[in-house]
């Protein structure tokens, strides 16, 4: 009688956050069991991942587990339990402005906590003999000041601390690649975004204050420097780069971009213009969201990761701006609907008030 092969078992730092989703969602279509790691806070983190959670709850495809990458011993505990053959370490303090006033907390996340896990897989591989293949979220603000296009061999030049963290996290993966023999690929990602993109960095915060600003729910949008350049790519094609990169022979590092830089200034102006509005009339320059140290120009070379990992970016600049803004246009208008509804029944409630 032959038996079904096992299932493949990825585990995932950072699950409840924005490429955490998406890479779930893959790697569950692919059939893997997928565990993802969650910290505790004291308001519910898994909205990204609510349906995964609902459609994979039955044939226990996808598990949550408590662990914070601060604490090595519930890391350690979770490995052991799961015996994972893929890790993606995808958790941090992954805002760039955030890290500079808390420059000690970003580097235990960031540096520190890709360390915990090597070692910690360093540790599970001695003792069981299991080979596990790890992925390391790096970033292409570790290139910072070096100026474009950034490929594998551009020196580092960060300008934060948390370029600095994870820049601290790139070697140490090679490292451990090099003293152990442990498979470790550091991903180099330029910037990635979709309508799951957190609301505090810069292209969320201009869609989601357009569908506002469009619905009647906001006038201004405030931000800080315009002139900053990105390479701005859809966060789906991202992670299966990353999913790429642990599927070949030898684990090496890549970049990850579209090869385009656009300027913040670029991103506002086709962001308001898709809904007819003027960015002029609606946006101000704040002082408060100007860097200390900024990174002025990113732009990534991906000619190794399309030779060898055959990985091509699929949507353009102009399509991300439009289904962000659309995906927060629909969202505004829900907020409108159910502020009416809220406003509705707070106002019948009064003159029932009234009434007695
Ligand atoms: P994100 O949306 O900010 O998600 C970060 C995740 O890390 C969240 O699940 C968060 O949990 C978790 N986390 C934070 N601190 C933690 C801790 N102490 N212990 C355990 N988990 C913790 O980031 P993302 O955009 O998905 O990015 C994924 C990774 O790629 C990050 O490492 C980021 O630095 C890196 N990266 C991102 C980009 C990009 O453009 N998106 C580009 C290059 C590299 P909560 O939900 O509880 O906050
Ligand atoms: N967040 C933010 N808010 N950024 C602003 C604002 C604002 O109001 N106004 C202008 N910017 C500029 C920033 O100064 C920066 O130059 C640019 O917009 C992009 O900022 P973010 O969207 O916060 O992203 P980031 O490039 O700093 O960092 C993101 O990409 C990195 C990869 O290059 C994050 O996802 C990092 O985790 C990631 O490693």
């Amino acid at each position: 009688m032959s038996t079904a092969p096992a299932r493949r078992r990825a585990l995932i730092s950072g699950i409840t956050g924005q490429d955490g989703s998406y890479l779930s969602e893959i790697l569950l279509a692919k059939g893997y069991d997928v565990h993802g790691l969650m910290r505790r806070t004291s308001t519910v983190t898994t909205n990204r991942i609510e349906s995964l959670c609902r459609e994979a709850r039955g044939d226990g495809a996808l598990s949550i587990h408590y662990c914070d990458l601060g604490d090595s011993s519930s890391l350690r505990r979770v490995i052991e339990r799961v015996q994972p053959d893929e890790v993606y370490n995808l958790a941090a303090q992954s805002h760039v402005g955030m890290s500079f006033d808390q420059p000690e907390y970003t580097a235990d996340v960031v540096a520190l906590g890709a360390l915990r896990i090597f070692d910690a897989l360093r540790d599970f591989r001695t003792r069981t003999g299991h080979d596990v293949r790890i992925y390391q979220a790096g970033s292409s603000e570790m290139f910072g000041a070096a100026p474009p296009p950034q490929s594998e061999s551009t020196p580092f030049h960060p300008r934060s601390p948390y370029a600095v963290s994870k820049a601290a996290a790139h070697w140490f993966a090679v490292n451990y690649r090099e003293s152990y023999g442990l498979y470790i690929c550091n991903g180099i990602l330029f910037n990635h975004e979709s309508p799951r993109r957190g609301e505090e960095f810069v292209t969320r915060k201009i869609t989601r204050a357009v569908g506002r600003i469009r619905a009647g729910l906001q006038e201004k949008l405030a931000l800080g420097n315009l002139d900053a350049r990105r390479d701005w790519g859809f966060a789906g094609d991202y992670v299966d780069a990353m999913w790429r990169m642990l599927q070949q022979d030898a684990p090496d590092d890549y970049v990850i971009g579209t090869g385009e830089s656009h300027s913040v200034r670029e991103f506002v102006e086709l962001a308001f213009a898709h809904v007819d509005l003027d960015w002029r009339e609606h946006v101000e320059i704040d002082q408060r969201f100007f860097r200390p140290a900024e990174v002025d120009d990113l732009r990534g070379d991906a000619a190794k990761a399309r030779a060898v990992l055959g990985w091509t970016p699929t949507t353009s600049f102009p399509e991300l701006v439009r289904l962000m803004v659309n995906a927060d246009v629909a969202r505004a208008e829900t907020e409108l609907m159910l502020a009416g509804a809220h406003s509705g029944v707070a106002r019948y409630s009064e003159r029932a008030a009234e009434r007695v």
